[in-house]
This record gives structure tokens, sequence and C-alpha cells, in this order.
């Protein structure tokens, strides 16, 4: 099938599937989105009088038709089709003839390829952002439910000093806030519009950028064309930043899942069928969810070096391997997003264990409390340390297992409340409403 692009030579069969590659596939994701840039871009073109009000007619209710196909699953990049840009160009046109060979004036796939992936990377982290509230939830509520369960904290892996459930569910809580703010980063860098660049260095038709703006929901532009198109490889290095910041929180809550379950913890527990069994050992339950998770995890904090070392020397301008960042990207959104869902349903799911603290092997973890105890009682800090050290050391050590710290800092005192508010004021600064109803207004 001929291309956008060809005049007069068919292009080699080998070069043509070696440079699309496995990119047909993943345009396909985008393709809901390729169809928005054009609404914007159409109502735009004749705005400025290089659509007629016939044709922008025509070519809207031909693209909203492609929009609803798409959602429905009945769209598909034909074979020998190049991409969703021209599979979409070529219905239209097929469809309502000459109309739908105006709507490219002014555009170039480059910057139509550019809205498209903001456009996507806009829908995927306020997926990834819902995702990682439901856990968040999750784990507050976890947090206050277990709030009095003590758990031996550790130190170097050795027995340190009491710690909680609440503290331990409520820790990884407050991490995915933190790892919002980069997510929050990403957000905004990603919600700029770049389309209007061309092929990179702008048009001499009189486009408006400012309309495609708001017809789109973008916050701003990338104002200067050439840095519009610098933004592809930018815009995935700090999407892959804020995605491998919330892998790093769950690849460690992975980990002391997988510990905590193994028989020498015995912390935590799940029902036998989110456990899986061996061939060959009758009595295994193993957590295999975990695993996978933190293995999924730990690969997509090596995202920020992929994308950085297929990105670090190209020069200003478009570079046609800059479409293999799809291939990083798209599965990168998957993985984290069925991390974030599978994690949310594990923890709807967990026992945790009342009683850990009746080994005696515990009894350490309260060395310090013994220590302190001593000292509000007059005992200078290095003396009551030497007294309780020696009592250790001559096995005479029996603590009062009594905690009740309720002042900041302390493990009774969660701070779940605060860190509730850090949550809802990172969620508010994403601004997702006026996004939607930019959309919805666009496809209506
Ligand atoms: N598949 C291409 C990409 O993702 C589309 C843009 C093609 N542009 C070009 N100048 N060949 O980058």
């Amino acid at each position: 099938m001929s291309k956008l692009w060809q005049k007069t030579t068919n292009v080699n069969q080998l070069v043509e599937n070696f440079t699309v590659g496995r990119d047909r596939v993943l345009d396909r994701e985008m393709a809901a989105f390729d169809v928005l840039g054009s609404l914007a871009h159409t109502t735009m073109l004749e705005s400025i009088g290089l659509m007629s009000a016939e044709d922008l007619s025509l070519v809207q209710q031909e693209l909203k038709a492609i929009y609803a196909d798409i959602q429905n699953n009945n769209f598909t990049i034909e074979d020998g089709v190049e991409d969703v840009h021209s599979q979409v160009e070529m219905l239209l046109t097929q469809r309502i003839g000459d109309a739908g060979k105006k709507i490219h004036s002014g555009r170039s796939r480059n910057d139509q390829v550019l809205v498209d992936l903001k456009l996507f990377f806009r829908h995927k982290l306020k997926e990834v952002v819902e995702a990682v509230e439901k856990l968040f939830r999750e784990l507050i509520e976890l947090s206050e439910q277990h709030k009095d369960v003590l758990l031996p904290g550790y130190t170097h892996l050795q027995v340190a000093m009491p710690s909680s459930f609440g503290l331990w569910f409520g820790a990884y809580a407050e991490s995915l806030a933190d790892d919002l703010e980069m997510v929050l980063a990403a957000w905004k860098i990603t919600n700029k519009n770049p389309l209007g660049s061309a092929a990179g260095y702008g048009s001499s038709f009189p486009l408006n950028r400012t309309l495609t703006t708001e017809l789109l929901g973008f916050e701003s532009l990338n104002y200067n064309v050439v840095y519009a198109q610098m933004g592809r490889g930018k815009t995935e290095r700090i999407i892959a930043q804020a995605l491998s910041s919330v892998a790093a929180t769950m690849a460690k809550m992975a980990m002391d899942q997988c510990l905590y379950l193994s028989q020498n913890f015995a912390f935590v527990s799940y029902p036998e069928n989110l456990t899986t069994g061996s061939s060959i050992m009758p009595h295994k339950k193993n957590p295999d969810v975990w695993e996978i998770m933190r293995g999924k995890c730990n690969r997509l904090q090596a995202l920020p070096n992929d994308v950085a070392m297929m990105t670090t020397n190209l020069p200003s301008g478009y570079h046609r391997e800059l479409q293999l960042l799809k291939e990083l990207l798209f599965p990168a959104f998957a993985d984290l997003l069925d991390c974030l869902n599978m994690a949310t349903f594990m923890l709807q799911n967990i026992s945790v264990n009342k009683n850990i603290l009746d080994d005696p092997k515990y009894a350490y973890l309260f060395s310090v409390e013994e220590v302190n105890r001593a000292v509000l009682n007059g005992t200078p800090f290095r003396d009551a340390y030497k007294q309780v050290g020696l009592a250790i050391e001559q096995g005479d050590f029996n603590p009062d297992k009594n905690i009740s710290h309720t002042h900041e800092g302390s493990i009774g005192n969660l701070q779940n409340a605060q860190i509730s508010a850090a949550m809802d004021k990172v969620l508010e600064s994403f601004g997702f409403e006026k996004v939607e109803a930019a959309i919805g207004k666009l496809v209506r």
C-alpha cells in the first residue's frame, strides 16, 4: 500500500519491515488521541480560513465516528498502512474525499505524534494517579486498623526497636504521597501543547496554537517550535523518573512482604488461594505475586536509564528512533498499573500476626525502652545504657512490654491525618477536571 509520502518508487519491503517494526501495534494504543489531535487541529484550520465550514463539519463528523469505532474496538491499522496517522487520514479520505485530504495543512507527523503521545501519557498518568490513590487509601485504612499491633523493627536486619503494623503500612502510604510529587512534575511537563510545531520548525500558515492548547485542555504550550520537538525524549525521561519513583516504593514493599511471609518471620499471611504451590514440596504457599511485583518494579527502575541511553546524544530535530520510546514507555505504564492494582487487591486480603512479640527473641526490642525509663527516673543515659547492657549479658533482662508513646515521632502517633492531607493536596494539583471537560467538549 502506498505511503503518505510516497511519490513514484516503492520502498523496499525489508526496509519497511525494519523501520515499522512493532510501532504499528503500539500506535493502535494512541489511536483515540490521534483523532483528538485532528479534531483540535481542524477546528483551528477552519478558524484561520484554511478549511471551509462545510469541510470542517464533514471532517469532524467522520473523525467522531472513527473515535467511536476506536472506543468500541472497531479500528485496526490495516496491513501496509505505515502508522496510525496514515490510517486515520486514509479512512477520512476514503469516506469523505477531498475534505479528508485537507486536514494535514500546517502539520507534520512529527508534531502529530508529539501531541498524540502527550495526550496518551496524560491519560496514563491519570490512571497511575488513580491507582496510587486507591493503594494509598487501603494502606492508611490498614494502618489505622492495626495501629496498636506491635511489629519488630530491624536495623541491619537485626532485631532493633518496637515498631507497629500501623507505622509499617503508613510508611508506604506516605512514600506514595511523595512519589506523586514526582508524578505531578511529570504531569506538568507533559501537559503542554506541542501541536503547531509541525516538522519541528513551525509553519508559514498563521496557526493559532493557543486555540489548540485550549481545545485539548493543555495547561500551556511548548512555545519554541524547536523545543517542542526536543520535548520528545525529554517528556519520556521525566515520566520514566516518576514511574521509577513509584516502582521503587512498590519494590521495597514487595520485598517486605516476601520477608514477612517467610516462616522465619511469619508476620503476615494471605488466604491460600492467593499463594502458589510447588510441584514437589506439598507444603508450599509461595508469595509469587509479591515476587513478580518485586521483579517488575525493580525492572521499572531501569526505565530512566533506558530512555537516557536511547536519547542522550541526539541533536535537536526529529530522528526516527524516537519512535522506539513507545516500546519503553507503553509496557512500563501497563506493568506499573498492573502492580498497583494487584498490590491493592492483595492488601485487601492480608492478615497480620497479632502475637509476634510473644516469642522471647523479641525481648531485646525493648532495651531502649528500659534505658529511657531509667533516664526518666533520674539515671544519666550512659549509666542506664550500661545497666541494661549488663542485664542483657547476664541473661537477666525482663523488659516491660507496655509502651504508649503518643508524642510526635513515636510509634503511637502515626500522623495519618497529616499524611492524608499531604496526599489530598498533591491530588488536587493535577487539575484533571479541566482536562476531562476539554476532551468531553471536543468529542461531543
Ligand atoms: N512512527 C513515527 C514516530 O513515532 C511517526 C512520525 C514519523 N515521522 C517521520 N518524519 N518519519 O516517530
